[in-house]
């Protein structure tokens, strides 16, 4: 699959005047890690550089908002941080209930910040209304936001049924990167899934299960399995293939999820759902570094812990410096799963850290993405 990317834009536009973006990345940064912006800059600047460009406005998520929740608003960070790595000023484009966006219209900027999608209604559960009022900003639409792209949201998959689309650079190399990987992976191969939530990875998990020859398990959601609550899916997956599935066996815990509360390590058969799963303990570590002795390919999302206390980075630790001694060809994914690499790797061992979690893994399942769907090149 390829898909239509900055210079068939270009070509296609390079005569014409005024055009107007609607740019989509996905700056879904976390407290202390702010590589999702960086990996961004690159499509931004080359459109800045265009000259038949009128006006871009960059449009992003940011967490989960469950209202207009104020310390999710673009403004506190994300603007800042984004003006410093372009070094030009961006107009920010507030929250407005009626969809108007009048300070759009109006101003003489050439670049926009909207305020967090998430904000309006409509972007979750991909509302004509909403997709309808992106696209009247707009003449292209440009979708750089591979790490949303398994969302059929407004702002990533509605508005691409509206306007011409194209991918950006960001989405580009990760589709490049991901093929690689389905087309290269002739050795035996290891997903590890960690993180908190099993909720958003229990399909990927599913599906993923039966490409992979092992896979491991980490971080909060050991607790689904050690508790079997799993839905009813992937238990009886679980349970089909409980030698396939590694899951360690001891575990630091916690009474309370506080960076400062008493923690202990226990055998993973002693624990109860009272406790809360910090981090893996050092005889998994070596269980793990058993298990990777014969693996060539490793797909890795989500941390062994919460590895941004001092106290319960051992595990995320220890596993970047496996994969990195065994030298084998990872490639991994994610939010925090990036910020875990930066802080102790930076980078330099992984075949590819690429900037979506969920979507990350997703594409490797079905090999697109909704976001994808309307970018595609017909050749
Ligand atoms: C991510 O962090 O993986 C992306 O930004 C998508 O965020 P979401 O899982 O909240 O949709």
């Amino acid at each position: 699959m390829k898909l239509k990317n900055l210079s068939d834009f270009v070509n296609k536009y390079k005569n014409q005047k005024n055009i107007n973006i609607f740019l989509r990345c996905d700056l879904n940064i976390t407290e202390n890690d702010l590589s999702r912006i960086s990996m961004s800059i690159p499509t931004i600047n080359e459109l800045l550089n265009c000259g038949f460009i009128n006006k871009i406005i960059i449009c992003t998520h940011l967490g989960r908002p469950k209202s207009r929740e104020p310390e999710l608003s673009l403004k506190n960070r994300v603007l800042k941080e984004l003006e410093i790595k372009i070094k030009r000023k961006i107009k920010f484009i507030d929250y407005d209930s009626k969809l108007k966006f009048q300070d759009f219209y109006k101003s003489e900027n050439k670049i926009f910040l909207l305020e967090n999608i998430r904000f309006f209604d409509g972007e979750l559960n991909n509302s004509e209304s909403l997709s309808r009022s992106l696209s009247s900003m707009c003449d292209v639409f440009i979708n750089d936001a591979f790490g949303a792209s398994h969302r059929k949201h407004s702002s990533v998959y509605g508005i691409s049924f509206l306007k011409d689309s194209y991918s950006g650079n960001l989405m580009s190399k990760e589709l490049d990167a991901l093929t690689q990987i389905n087309s290269e992976s002739n050795g035996r191969s290891a997903l590890i899934i960690g993180g908190a939530k099993i909720e958003d990875k229990s399909g990927i998990l599913i599906n993923l299960l039966e490409k992979v020859d092992k896979v491991i398990i980490g971080g909060g959601m050991i607790a689904n399995f050690l508790t079997m609550n799993l839905d009813s899916k992937l238990r009886k997956i679980f349970l089909d293939n409980r030698d396939k599935i590694y899951l360690p066996e001891d575990l630091l815990v916690s009474e309370n999820f506080s960076e400062y509360s008493d923690k202990k390590t226990i055998n993973s058969t002693n624990y109860d759902d009272s406790q809360i799963i910090v981090d893996i303990g050092k005889k998994s570590i070596n269980s793990i570094s058993k298990l990777l002795n014969d693996i060539k390919v490793v797909l890795w999302n989500g941390s062994m812990g919460v590895f941004e206390w001092e106290q319960c980075n051992m595990g995320t630790r220890s596993l970047i410096n496996l994969l990195k001694e065994k030298n084998l060809k990872t490639y991994a994914g994610g939010g925090s799963t990036i910020e875990a690499i930066n802080k102790f790797d930076h980078k330099s061992s992984f075949a590819h850290v690429s900037s979506g979690g969920g979507a990350f893994l997703e594409l490797l399942e079905k090999g697109t993405l909704p976001g994808m769907e309307n970018l595609v090149k017909n050749e």
